[in-house]
């Protein structure tokens, strides 16, 4: 695909649709737009523009398609699959202004917001009135949920209440040529043929750009139990994880954590926890209702599960300050390891069942190709973080020699019945790794797909396919 540059004019243009305020390019204020939380990489943007509304934003991208310009969308920033990278430069539009709850429908269980929210944000103000937002990526309190939605994000709670797909009900969403659409329909229901609602959620702004959100929402369940469970050995903890289900209960959530997780928690947060000898591995479980003695119930199934598997200890938060900590060193994980070493992360989802198979197989590639690595993530789920560390590995290694191995932990993934990513998306760097699991008639619907909507091709380029 061929691009053009913005020149002078295009840029007269640019600030005429949003203001002069809104767009910038001085360098220094188009770092901050260069990279977002993947590896270290960087890629600079011509022009970062901030826009206010939908009008805006239809005027930029049809100005861009006539002009062949590339164009990346961008809300937080805290993706970890480059998605939001502008790997073409051109514009690169920051969905930050668009950042107000418009309506939470108390009658129908429904909320209107923009993009730029924070989801936590959002979260809180659903909570305010006895309802529940529940999907809660470990970035909440920082990432938007314009971003979750392109990303068809998770989180924690997953397990039981299902991923953002579950409760995206309709998108006002900007097309290329700047023609403007709702996606589908605010009901619970939707047999009206293709569900482009559903086509955009996890397309990562290469179809189109969020500028509303509908979202369903539910009852707030008024209370849960958290409980820690320690195991000797990897293996073991991942084999509970699907006895736990098998026993009937289904937790709110289902975390996995391996030990040097928790030592990398402990070095970067300060945070003060009994780390014993001996073991090897964690799982967090969380059980959630509206009746105690109902949720005491699957503590005692759990409990009964975890003593068939090795567990040597199992921890209940007794407090609301103890559950939050515990949370704390499971959500902060991914920011520690980032800066504590170069790492690579890549997200591996499996049939639940299959996960001990996955996590030996994830430690006897490291072993073979001489790297180490700190795997935590959504075990009720099946959904395992694999942070690859570059310790003491030579950067020929690093750069040459890592890519087989992380080829040979995909190819273990997709043997076992999984795929790619369970969360973080694809972007720009898992890309490479996408014939391991489709084939070209995939990748030759994907194109179609993506040439209806987006004909010229300026839609983040560079990502996906
Ligand atoms: C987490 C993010 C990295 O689960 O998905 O911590
Ligand atoms: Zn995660």
């Amino acid at each position: 695909m061929e691009f053009n540059k913005i020149n002078a004019q295009l840029l007269a243009a640019i600030r005429s649709i949003v203001g002069k305020e809104a767009a910038l390019t001085d360098r220094n204020e188009l770092e901050p737009y260069s990279h977002d939380e993947t590896e270290d990489l960087h890629f600079y943007p011509e022009v970062v523009v901030k826009p206010r509304t939908v009008e805006e934003v239809s005027a930029l991208l049809s100005l861009c398609n006539e002009n062949r310009i590339p164009v990346t969308a961008r809300g937080a920033g805290t993706g970890l699959s480059g998605g939001a990278l502008p790997v073409k430069g051109g514009l690169l539009i920051a969905m930050e202004r668009f950042n107000q709850i418009l309506a939470i429908d108390e009658q129908n269980l429904q909320a209107t917001v923009e993009p730029g929210v924070i989801t936590e944000v959002f979260m809180n103000a659903v909570a305010e009135k006895g309802l529940l937002y529940p999907v809660d990526p470990a970035s909440k309190g920082s990432c938007f949920i314009g971003g979750n939605v392109s990303h068809g994000s998770g989180g924690p709670r997953v397990v039981k209440y299902g991923t953002i797909r579950e409760y995206i009900l309709n998108l006002e969403v900007v097309l290329p040529n700047g023609e403007v659409i709702w996606t589908g329909a605010n009901t619970l229901k939707y047999a009206s043929g293709y569900n482009l609602t559903q086509l955009l959620i996890g397309s990562e702004g290469t179809l189109g750009i969020i500028t509303k959100i509908v979202t369903k929402l539910i009852p707030r369940p008024t209370q849960d139990a958290l409980l820690l469970a320690s195991f000797g050995t990897n293996e073991s903890a991942c084999a509970a994880v699907s006895a736990i289900f098998r026993a009937g209960v289904i937790p709110s959530a289902l975390e996995f954590m391996e030990r040097r997780g928790v030592e990398w928690v402990m070095e970067h947060d300060h945070l003060s926890f009994d780390l014993k000898d001996g073991i090897g591995a964690f799982l967090l479980i969380e059980v959630d209702g509206n009746n105690q003695d109902t949720i005491f119930a699957d503590c005692e199934k759990i409990n009964s599960v975890l003593e068939e598997f090795d567990c040597k200890e199992v921890l209940f938060a007794d407090t609301a300050t103890q559950k939050e900590e515990l949370w704390r060193l499971r959500r902060t994980m991914a920011v520690s390891v980032k800066s504590n070493t170069v790492y690579k992360e890549e997200d591996t989802v499996v049939p639940r069942a299959a996960l001990p198979q996955l996590i030996k197989g994830i430690k006897e590639t490291g072993a073979k190709y001489g790297f180490e690595s700190v795997c935590y993530g959504h075990a009720g789920d099946g959904n395992v973080h694999v942070n690859i560390i570059k310790a003491g590995m030579s950067d020929e290694d690093w750069h040459n020699n890592l890519k087989a191995g992380i080829n040979e932990i995909f190819e273990l993934t997709v043997a076992l019945g999984g795929t790619l990513s369970g969360e973080h998306g694809i972007g720009l760097v898992q890309k490479e790794f996408m014939p391991i699991k489709y084939s070209e008639v995939h990748f030759n619907l994907w194109r179609g797909i993506k040439k209806v909507f987006d004909p010229n091709g300026i839609l983040n380029p560079g990502k996906i396919f």
